[in-house]
């Protein structure tokens, strides 16, 4: 038994450091030493290195029934909650029309690289969440399903994927922290998007400017939240950087809390950018939106985009996006031929 520890050497504060490990009491006073209980920290080993002379650390059973426990469970039925909610919702309110109903003229409202920007985001957190997911909740949920050699797979992909993908996360954050922050940035109307919650309350209508309030604050949670979790992931992922155990372990801690805040939120963004809204995915899949989906939105830019001159025909808009004009309607007069 003691063999096995050879290498280890512990030892009371009062006294001089002896080779081998001592017992007055085999069996519950070896592993009181070996675990250090009594005087964290002072062990000492000829393996160099950070908490090397720390054998069996205590706090990491801590850490471990956490993860295990607490995070996995809530965790997952945040996850799972946040989709139930959605299809509900969904199933009883549908998909939110547009006053007066979509005109065909257009406005343009995001450039191709602020498209790209999104979309680099909205793939790589994805991937990221996905791949996160089956680390943390793989082992109660996915290898009950597939059964271990199958499972084993899909976690080392998982682990292997993520790590790789990580550090992109970061580059499309800080892209998007750059072009689209100018647009981000509170201002006095946006109180009144907050008071009517967002059109919920009163007469359905909360004036927005570019953004609105919801928009924003989702903004400011995925950018503040993400760099949190940017930062502790990049301390995971390189372990040989000097940190100990607790660095890592909290760091763990936030990583996986922050990714479930956002990935929470995220399902309603997805939602709301999709079929929860009527013409609001358009923006970014075309790059121009509905003037009367801007009015009903966003009434203070919408309000611009008439004083300006901005808005576009449908001619004009279907020649950009590189359609003959009238072309969805020719194509319903052959169908009903
Ligand atoms: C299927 C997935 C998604 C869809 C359909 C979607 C849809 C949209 C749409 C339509 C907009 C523009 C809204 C407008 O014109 O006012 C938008 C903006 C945005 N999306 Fe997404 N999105 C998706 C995934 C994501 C993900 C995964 C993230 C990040 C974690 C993300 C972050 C953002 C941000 C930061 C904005 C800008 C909001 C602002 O600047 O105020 N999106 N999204
Ligand atoms: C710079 C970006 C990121 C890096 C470098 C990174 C790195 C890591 C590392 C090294 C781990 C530990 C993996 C292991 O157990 O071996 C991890 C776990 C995890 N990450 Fe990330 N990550 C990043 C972004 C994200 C994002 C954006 C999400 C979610 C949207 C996410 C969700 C998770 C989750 C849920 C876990 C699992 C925790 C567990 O198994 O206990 N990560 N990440």
């Amino acid at each position: 038994m003691c063999l096995a520890l050879l290498p280890f050497q512990v030892f009371s504060q009062d006294k001089k450091p002896e080779p081998g490990v001592f017992m007055k009491d085999p069996g519950s006073e070896l592993w009181r030493q070996v675990r250090q209980r009594d005087m964290e920290g002072v062990g000492i080993s000829q393996v160099r290195g950070v908490d090397s002379g720390v054998l069996i650390n205590a706090r990491g059973d801590q850490w471990a029934r956490f993860r295990m426990t607490q995070l996995s469970t809530y965790g997952g039925f945040a996850i799972a909650g946040i989709f139930a909610i959605v299809i509900l919702f969904y199933v009883v309110r549908g998909s939110v029309p547009v006053e007066g109903g979509l005109s065909g003229r257009m406005v343009k409202r995001f450039t191709d690289y602020e498209r790209v920007v999104h979309w680099t985001l909205a793939i790589v957190f994805l991937f990221l969440a996905i791949t996160g997911l089956i680390l943390l909740l793989g082992r109660p949920v996915l290898l009950p399903l597939f059964g271990k050699e199958v499972f084993s797979l899909m976690a080392s992909a998982s682990k292997e994927g993520h790590n790789l993908f990580g550090p992109l996360f970061l580059v499309s954050l800080i892209m998007m922290l750059i072009s689209f922050v100018r647009r981000n940035i509170y201002e006095k109307g946006d109180m009144t998007w907050l008071l009517k919650g967002g059109g919920l309350i009163g007469d359905g209508h909360a004036s927005g400017g570019f953004f609105n309030m919801g928009e924003k604050t989702w903004y400011w949670m995925v950018i503040l939240i993400g760099l949190v979790i940017a930062v502790s992931g990049l301390i995971l992922v390189s372990p040989s950087l000097g940190q100990g155990r607790v660095i890592m372990e909290l760091s763990h801690i936030v990583h996986s809390i922050g990714a479930l805040v956002l990935m929470t939120v995220s399902v309603g963004h997805m939602y709301l950018g999709s079929i929860g809204s009527e013409g609001a995915l358009e923006g970014m899949k075309t790059g121009y939106v509905d003037i009367n989906w801007a009015d009903a939105h966003h009434d203070r830019w919408g309000k611009v985009c008439h004083e300006q001159d901005l808005i576009i025909s449908a001619e004009e808009y279907a020649r950009s996006q590189g359609q003959k004009p009238g072309a969805d309607k020719m194509e319903t007069a052959e169908q009903s031929k």
